[in-house]
């Protein structure tokens, strides 16, 4: 089987600035990569390039054996691409359930189809089964993180894109996200590719690591690798 998503040489940018210069990346199935590096790496234009947000200027998306470098977002999703963005556009004034089967719906599923993947996210998140006639609006930041990222899953990706999902939330939820995530991996077979900051935390679910640095991949490997580099250490964890 091929990799679930191989990116080559891509570069993208706004405007007439460069971002990406020349991203190359190779997703294992069934795996958690995760996207290091500091503020303005480019590593959220790199989610939006990947999804087709942010137009490619040169460069290959193939996801599972498909072109889809030049693929709309919508299309994507189709496909089985899913990006839960940096911050969280809920609905707050709809329930946590409303926001949960617009997601579906979003995505054209069928009212059974949807039961199931409710039962899977419900089971995944506990807290938002306990929540699912509140208000969005209602939920702390960390359950409105949940939220987005079970919306997300309402329209049954297997390639699920997260721009860091622990921002600004309590290190116990990001924690519980984090564990949400593996459980997506392990039983449900969903390929995850999150940008993160909180870099000890993420190394820990990791199973693959790339380190951006002003829009290109400089490093990647397993954690174990990557932590055994020594500058690596002192810049992102500071030791
Ligand atoms: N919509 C945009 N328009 C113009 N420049 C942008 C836009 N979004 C991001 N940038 C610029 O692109 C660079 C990379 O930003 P970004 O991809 O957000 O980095 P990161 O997510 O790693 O912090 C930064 O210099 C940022 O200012
Ligand atoms: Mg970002």
């Amino acid at each position: 089987m091929p990799r679930i998503l191989v990116v080559r040489d891509l570069e993208s940018g706004y405007g007439e600035m460069r971002v990406l210069w020349g991203v190359s990346m190779e997703v294992e199935r069934g795996s958690i990569s995760v996207v290091l590096g500091p503020n303005g790496a480019g590593k959220t234009t790199l989610m939006k390039t990947l999804m087709g947000i942010v137009r490619p200027w040169r460069g290959r998306v193939i996801f599972d054996g498909r072109d889809v470098t030049y693929a709309p977002p919508h299309v994507k999703v189709r496909l089985g691409m899913t990006l839960v963005p940096e911050g969280r556009r809920l609905f707050p004034d709809l329930t946590v359930e409303e926001n949960l089967v617009l997601g579906a719906y979003v995505h054209g599923c069928r009212l059974e189809k949807v039961r199931d993947m409710l039962d899977v996210v419900y089971s995944l998140f506990p807290v938002l089964r306990e929540r699912r006639r509140q208000k969005a609006g209602t939920l702390s930041g960390g359950q409105q993180q949940m939220l987005a990222i079970a919306r997300a899953l309402m329209a049954r990706p297997r390639l699920l894109l997260l721009d860091e999902p622990s921002q600004g939330i309590a290190p116990k939820l990001a924690m519980d996200i984090f564990m949400a995530l593996k459980e997506l991996r392990d039983s449900h077979g969903v390929t995850v590719l999150l940008v993160e900051q909180n870099v000890a935390a993420a190394l820990k679910v990791a199973d693959y690591v790339y380190v951006m640095e002003m829009g290109r991949v400089v490093k990647s490997g397993e954690p174990g690798q990557v932590l055994r580099d020594e500058s690596f250490r002192r810049a992102y964890l500071g030791f």
